[in-house]
C-alpha cells in the first residue's frame, strides 16, 4: 500500500497536467454543436485508460459514447473470485453560459492557489479522475488490487443518462458488481469528508403558453389581448406560498417523514445559515417553515423555475405583446414520492389554473426517484474507514439535494447499491460560472480511492 501512496505523492505535477488536458474538451452534452467535443473527450479517456494499464473501449450509443475500462484479469490463480466494483462517473459537463461571468474561459483551465478553474472541474471530471489516478498507482507499482474494477464513464449524465440505462440492461451480466462507487457529490468542508446516504429525485418539464398568433403592437392591442408572459407569471405565482410550500394538491403525497435520528444528524451538518447566506450571495435565506436550511435543500421537495423566457430580450425596448411565454421547470423529489404521480398532479393543476385566454402545452423531460441507502452495510462502513484514512478526520453522513438518476438503475438493473463519496465543496460553483475543484480534494480523493479498495476487501474493521 505504501508504494501506491508514494506513487501518488510523486506524480501530482503530471496528474495535474493530464487533468488540464481532460478539462480542455468542451464536452457540453446539452448542446448539439458540441457532439464532436464529447466524442473527442471520450476517445481521450479511452487512450488515457489504456496508457495507465486498463483494458478500455469506447462504446457508441444513440447519443454520446460511454467509456468502459477494466482492470485486466490476471492469469487465473486458484482461490475465490475477487469482488467486483464499478466506478461510475461522467465526462459531460453543464453549459458554461453566461460566458461573460467567467474570469477566464471555461475550457482553458486556470490554476490559482489550491484551486483549478474550468467547467467540469468538480462536476465531474476532477472527481472521476481521482479514481483513475489511484488505479494507475496500483498498476504502475505492481501492487496487487484486492478487487476487480470496471470504470463506466458516460457522456449524458447532465441530460438524464437515457442511453446508459439501455447499456446497463444490454450488458447486465458483464457489469454485475458488488457495489458502484461514485464521486459526484460533495462534502461540507475539507475537514468533513462525507458519505452521502440520500439523493433527491427529479422531474423536468417545460410549460409553454400561447396567446396571439404573432407578437403584437402593445399600444394598438395591449389591454384587449392577454399577455402570455403575464398569464404564465400569474400561474407560476400560484404554485407556492411565500415560504416555498407548494400549493399543488397531492404534491406532498406519500413523503416519508424524517426520523428523529436523521433530524439530529442534520443538526450536526457544519454549515451555519450565515455561512450559507454568504456563500450563495442572496440578501436573505428562504424556505419552508419547520425545516432547517440543511433539510430544505436535501430532504424536502421543491418546484423550481430553471429558465423563463418570453418576448424581446435584446437591447433597448420593444413594445409588444409577445405571442408566447415558456418556463423550464424541475421539481426535486424525496424518498417515497413517485415521479409519475408528481408529474400527473403538477400537470393537472397547471392546466386547471390556466386562464382561457391562452393555450397551455406541457412537455415532459427526464425523471428519477430519490435514492436512499443504508450507511450500516459492510461496504458503507469500509468507505467510512477509507474516508477517515485519506482525510485524517472523522467522516460525516449526509443527504444531498442533487440528483444522479442512474443510481436507481444500478439498483434495479444490476442489483447494486451505490457508495456516494463526494469530493466537491459547496463553493465549487458547480453548474455556475467560475466552476473550480480544490486540489487538496483532488489529492485526498486519490488517496481515498487507493484506501477504499483495501478496506472493501477487509470484512472486519481493523483486520
Ligand atoms: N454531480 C451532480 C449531482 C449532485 C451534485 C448531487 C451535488 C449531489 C450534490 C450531477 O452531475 C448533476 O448535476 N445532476 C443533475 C441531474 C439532472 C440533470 C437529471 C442535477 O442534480 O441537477
Ligand atoms: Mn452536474
Amino acid at each position: 500500500m505504501q508504494p501506491v501512496l508514494d506513487y501518488l505523492k510523486q506524480n501530482q505535477k503530471r496528474f495535474l497536467a493530464e487533468f488540464c488536458d481532460y478539462l480542455r474538451f468542451a464536452s457540453v452534452s446539452a448542446q448539439p454543436q458540441h457532439k464532436k467535443d464529447l466524442h473527442a473527450c471520450a476517445e481521450w479517456l479511452v487512450a488515457h485508460c489504456q496508457k495507465i494499464g486498463l483494458d478500455a473501449r469506447l462504446c457508441p450509443t444513440d447519443g454520446h459514447p460511454i467509456v468502459v475500462a477494466k482492470t485486466r484479469r490476471e492469469t487465473r490463480s486458484a482461490g475465490p473470485a475477487k469482488p467486483h466494483y464499478m466506478v461510475y462517473g461522467h465526462y459531460d459537463v453543464q453549459p458554461p453560459e453566461p460566458l461573460d461571468l467567467w474570469q477566464t474561459p471555461p475550457f482553458e483551465p486556470r490554476i490559482a492557489g489550491r484551486n483549478i478553474f474550468a467547467r467540469g472541474s468538480t462536476d465531474n471530471k476532477g472527481q472521476n479522475f481521482t479514481h483513475l489516478k489511484a488505479v494507475e498507482a496500483y498498476l504502475k507499482t505492481g501492487t496487487p488490487l484486492p478487487c476487480d474494477l470496471t470504470f463506466v464513464i458516460e457522456g449524458e449524465e447532465e441530460v438524464g443518462s437515457a442511453n446508459l440505462s439501455k447499456f446497463l440492461t444490454r450488458h447486465r451480466a458483464k457489469l454485475n458488481c458488488d457495489a458502484v462507487v461514485i464521486s459526484d457529490t460533495g462534502m461540507p468542508t475539507p475537514k468533513h469528508p462525507a458519505l452521502t446516504c440520500g439523493l433527491r429525485g427529479i422531474i423536468a418539464f417545460e410549460i409553454t403558453v400561447r396567446g396571439p398568433a404573432r407578437d403584437l403592437h402593445s399600444g394598438i392591442f395591449g389591454g384587449a389581448v392577454e399577455n402570455p408572459a403575464m398569464a404564465l407569471a400569474q400561474m407560476l405565482a400560484k404554485v407556492r406560498d411565500d415560504h416555498g410550500r407548494i400549493k399543488i394538491p397531492g404534491f406532498y403525497d406519500d413523503i416519508a417523514p424524517l426520523s428523529k435520528y436523521e433530524r439530529e444528524q442534520n443538526q450536526r451538518y457544519p454549515l451555519t445559515d450565515a455561512q450559507l447566506k454568504k456563500l450563495v450571495g442572496s440578501p436573505q435565506l428562504f424556505g419552508e417553515r419547520g425545516f432547517s436550511a440543511t433539510e430544505q435543500r436535501s430532504a424536502r421537495p421543491t418546484f423550481e423555475i430553471n429558465g423563463l423566457t418570453s418576448g424581446y430580450q435584446g437591447e433597448g425596448s420593444k413594445t409588444i405583446v409577445p405571442a408566447w411565454a415558456r418556463a423550464k421547470i424541475t421539481c426535486r423529489l424525496v424518498p417515497n414520492q413517485r415521479p409519475a404521480h408528481v408529474r400527473k398532479v403538477v400537470c393537472a393543476w397547471l392546466k386547471f389554473i390556466c386562464p382561457p385566454t391562452v393555450r397551455i402545452e406541457i412537455t415532459a423531460g427526464h425523471g428519477a426517484e430519490a435514492y436512499h441507502v443504508s450507511p450500516e452495510s459492510a461496504p458503507a462502513q469500509a468507505a467510512l474507514r477509507a474516508l477517515e484514512k485519506a482525510f485524517g478526520c472523522k467522516p460525516i453522513l449526509m443527504r444531498e439535494g442533487g440528483s444522479i438518476p442512474i443510481v436507481n438503475q444500478f439498483k434495479k438493473i444490476l442489483g447494486a447499491e451505490s457508495l456516494l463519496l463526494g469530493l466537491g465543496l459547496p463553493d465549487d460553483n458547480a453548474h455556475s460560472p467560475n466552476e473550480k475543484f480544490n486540489l487538496d480534494c483532488f489529492e485526498k480523493g486519490q488517496r481515498l480511492s487507493a484506501h477504499l479498495w483495501q478496506e472493501l476487501a477487509q470484512p472486519e474493521p481493523g483486520s
